[in-house]
């Protein structure tokens, strides 16, 4: 039998995960779960880059993450794990990070666009290095495909580079090039109607929101900005309530924009359905998600089972790429291993 393909993606745990993280790539991972061997990384040192000095909900973050993980749906026979436990990758990192230029990595730009979004000019080594970060977390699981949001698309890109390089430099093909894979909606823009939805930017709707959350969320949102009275025809082509229409309730589409375009229905009314729409689309979601929620002991135990789990196979591939550059030094092994 022929061994499945592997995934490997994740998420920076810095808060509960939103309906853009569900359309950007959440929605890829729990379709594909069944057919591939799924790893999910909770990236948790990746969220040093610019969250340094607020790290004291770590914790409770990794534990929110790993709840909507569950409440959209992704099973318990997923592999789910912390980066920081699993120090193979850092040691990958370290090897990696010879492989790229200074240009190279001030030429990302969602690390660009990221110290500019947080207001960072000094920007780390750390900070401007985690696309290496990345590339292991991936290399080091050998994964054939990555679903991410698009942002991500250039770690990605990164992370083909270096494969090359290794490969190349050290004679031996140890790695294979990882496929991206972005979701139906690369980009959906929040509750603000200008900027991609996002925690930082409070324009979000969370699946740890209540449904009386959800509903004060989407009726403030912006939605046609050409229509300013209720008589006047809507534009749903350039309305963002309508391109959540589209997203999450398709089937009502063609009715929508008919009634919109003909002024038969408001904006707040036509917020006020969707909202009744998303609610019904994400009760499932939340009662998942609150039954574990309620049961954390159970939660950190899949954690562990899968951090287990990641750190064998990142063993495995680290002795191979030890070996490819010729730091394997087996007696040395020997030695320290007799020590113990
Ligand atoms: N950078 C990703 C994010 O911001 C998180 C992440 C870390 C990741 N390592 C990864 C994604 C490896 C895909 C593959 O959400």
């Amino acid at each position: 039998m022929q061994q499945k393909k592997r995934i490997l993606t994740g998420d920076r745990p810095t808060g509960q995960l939103h309906l853009g993280h569900y359309v950007g790539t959440l929605k890829d991972r729990v379709r594909l779960q069944d057919e591939y061997d799924c790893f999910f990384i909770i990236a948790d040192l990746q969220v040093l880059t610019d969250h340094l000095e607020n790290y004291s909900s770590i914790e409770s973050n990794v534990f929110e993450v790993m709840c909507d993980y569950l409440g959209v749906g992704l099973k318990l026979e997923n592999t789910f794990f912390v980066q920081s436990q699993v120090p193979e990758l850092a040691e990958l990192t370290m090897y990696f990070s010879f492989l790229v230029t200074l240009p190279r990595l001030q030429r990302n730009p969602t690390v660009k666009d990221e110290a500019k979004t947080y207001g960072v000019t000094n920007i780390s080594y750390g900070f401007l290095g985690y696309p290496i970060s990345q590339a292991a977390d991936i290399l080091a699981f050998k994964a054939d495909l990555i679903p991410v949001g698009q942002d991500q698309l250039p770690h990605i890109e990164q992370t083909r580079e270096i494969v090359r390089s290794f490969n190349r430099v050290f004679g031996k093909e140890v790695f294979a090039l990882p496929e991206p894979l972005v979701g139906e909606v690369p980009v959906l823009v929040g509750t603000d109607g200008t900027n991609k939805m996002s925690k930082s930017l409070d324009n979000f709707v969370a699946f740890a929101h209540s449904p009386e959350e959800t509903e004060r969320r989407i009726l403030n949102m912006v939605t046609d900005r050409k229509r300013a009275y209720r008589k006047d025809p809507g534009h749903p082509d350039e309305c963002f309530a309508f391109k959540y229409w589209s997203v999450f309730a398709s089937t009502d589409t063609l009715l929508v924009r008919q009634e919109c375009e003909t002024a038969a229905r408001g904006c707040k009314e036509c917020k006020a359905q969707l909202t009744g729409k998303l609610n019904e689309r994400l009760a499932e979601i939340r009662e998942r998600r609150q039954c574990y929620v309620s049961q954390p002991d159970l939660v950190w135990d899949i954690l562990a089972t899968g951090t287990k789990r990641a750190r064998a196979v990142a063993t495995e591939t680290l002795e191979e790429v030890r070996e490819a550059i010729r730091i394997s030094f087996p007696r040395l092994r020997v030695s320290i291993k007799g020590g113990q």
